[in-house]
């Protein structure tokens, strides 16, 4: 099986495939976590993205599909995946259409992520992460049990480069000018495009979420 998880920055994308990749026993690839993985291990691929992210502008496509590529390629095929801010443009999509053959899958459904403007300014103005864990929290929503101080890594929170308000805004353009053409793309395609609304509780969101795979895939034979 393989899901795409679509949606505008901060709607919660990266929180709710965590859920689910836990709760399906799948594989989560997550182009933002590997490309601020690279920007810290300070890697040829993060010197060239770091530019590009601080911006709120996209990637160029060929250093994100053959990121994508190789990744996929060492996964186990026996087990779900699971996209996370990819595909983000439609040269992306035809590549992941190209590719997806060649080790045996198809795009099975599109998880689409909806919340107004005003949420996800809110929630990405209270994201904090853990560089060490990974981990991300909110101020607002789902703080840590010490103020400024990861629950795992015990190591001090950060704001992402990315979060600040002038950049948000750039980055919500370009989501609206490249990536949601995707929508028409997936529904003109096999693929169900399942529409959530991202606005509950996380809880709340990740119910929605499975209880539309489910009758979308029938998931519980996977
Ligand atoms: P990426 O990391 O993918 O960022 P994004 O798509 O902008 O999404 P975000 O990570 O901001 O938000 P999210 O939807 O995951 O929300 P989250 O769960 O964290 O990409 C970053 C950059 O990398 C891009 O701008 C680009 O430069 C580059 N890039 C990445 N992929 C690329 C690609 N394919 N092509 C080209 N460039 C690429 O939640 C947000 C906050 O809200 C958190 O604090 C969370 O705790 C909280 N929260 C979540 N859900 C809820 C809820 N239901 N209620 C209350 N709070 C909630």
């Amino acid at each position: 099986m393989v899901v795409i998880l679509l949606g505008p920055p901060g709607v919660g994308k990266g929180t709710q495939g965590a859920m689910l990749a836990e709760a399906l026993e799948w594989d989560r690839l997550a182009t933002g976590d590997l490309l601020r993985e690279a920007k810290r291990r300070g890697t040829e691929l993060g010197r060239q993205a770091a530019t590009y992210m601080d911006a709120g502008e996209l990637v160029p496509d060929s250093l994100i599909v053959a990121m994508v590529q190789e990744r996929l390629e060492a996964m186990p095929a026996r087990r779900g995946v699971l996209f996370d801010g990819f595909p983000r443009t439609e040269p992306q999509a035809q590549a992941l259409d190209r590719v997806l053959p060649e080790v045996g899958r198809q795009v099975d459904a599109v998880v689409l992520l909806e919340a107004p403007d005003e949420v996800l300014h809110k929630r990405i103005s209270g994201r904090r992460h853990s560089p060490e864990s990974g981990r991300v929290y909110n101020v607002y929503f789902d703080p840590p049990e010490q103020e400024g101080i990861c629950d795992e890594a015990g190591t001090p929170l950060v704001h992402r480069e990315d979060d600040h308000p002038e950049t948000v805004a750039r980055r919500l353009e370009v989501y609206r000018e490249l990536t949601e053409p995707l929508v028409d793309y997936y529904e003109a395609s096999d693929a169900p495009v399942l529409r959530i609304d991202g606005d509950q509780t996380m809880e709340a969101v990740q119910a929605s979420v499975r209880q539309a795979l489910d009758e979308a895939l029938d998931l519980g034979e996977t």
